[in-house]
């Protein structure tokens, strides 16, 4: 079943047709690709529908819901998070910090209330439980500036978990990471997907990461949807690889 549905979506920025008619849909309980060049649409398409750039034309249906006019944070609410919104990392906050903070403001609380924290014992415990989701726990008490570039893209996406969604996007989850570390954050974050039964929809430049995490993927390409299908289809698909493969590497 279809999680989220666009409809002939549009923006234009002056003559670039950034988002170009688009028919997107994420399905439940799926981890899906999106890909493209660099310029192809792919964060204005998650901007309209995480709510941050309002569209010059089609629609947005979540669950059924149109909310191509609702904020971000009704967005939020209604289960559409994504990986550096609404919350990004307070540098000199711990882990545990950041968690809870996302658990506030998720709850409608401010940044204010947060001298109210340590009273709130239900907080500190579903961002300890949040952090060790995603193997974080160990270093729960250390501050955001303090971890490997891994570790605050992972944390990053933690936060974003915190808003409890039932779609997470991420913007490419693995990059400034080393190779070797990409492949046990994508490990984690697909774990934590699959477990709670959400889907994500991630951006992501690396293709091995691509074809090796993901159920589908969606190709995009001057604003438009060049080619989707499972990572088989896409592997021999001739318009990705004479429009993407190579340049996406870049
Ligand atoms: N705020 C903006 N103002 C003007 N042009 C923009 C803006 N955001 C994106 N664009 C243009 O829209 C196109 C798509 O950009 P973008 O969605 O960032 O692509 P991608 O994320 O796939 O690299 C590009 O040509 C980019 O230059
Ligand atoms: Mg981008």
């Amino acid at each position: 079943m279809s999680l989220l549905v666009t409809r002939g979506l549009v923006k234009h920025f002056g003559d670039t047709h950034a988002v170009d008619r688009v028919d997107f849909t994420v399905r439940e309980r799926e981890v899906l690709a999106l890909i493209g060049s660099n310029g192809a649409g792919k964060t204005t398409l998650v901007n309209l529908i995480s709510g941050l750039l309002r569209p010059d034309g089609g629609r947005i249906v979540f669950q059924d819901r149109d909310v191509t006019h609702l904020s971000v944070h009704g967005r939020i609410e209604a289960g559409i998070a994504r990986s550096f919104q609404l919350v990004n990392l307070f540098d000199r906050l711990s882990m545990l910090d950041n968690v809870a903070l996302a658990i506030f403001s998720r709850q409608g609380k401010t940044r204010k209330l947060m001298a109210l924290a340590d009273a709130d014992r239900a907080v500190w415990e579903e961002a300890i439980e949040i952090l060790r989701l995603f193997g974080l726990e160990a270093k729960a008490r250390v501050p955001a500036a303090g971890l490997s570039q891994g570790e605050r893209k992972l944390l990053d996406v933690a936060v974003a978990y915190a808003l409890r969604p039932k779609l997470l996007f991420l913007d490419e989850p693995t990059s400034g990471v080393s190779t070797r570390e990409k492949a046990p954050i994508m490990d984690t974050i697909t774990s934590v997907v699959r477990r709670e039964g959400i889907s994500a929809a991630i951006i992501e430049h690396d293709m091995d990461v691509v074809f090796n995490y993901s159920d589908r993927i969606v190709a995009m390409h001057q604003g438009a949807i060049l080619a989707d299908g499972t990572p088989a289809e896409i592997r021999v698909n001739e318009a990705v690889a004479i429009n993407l493969l190579g340049t996406t590497h870049a």
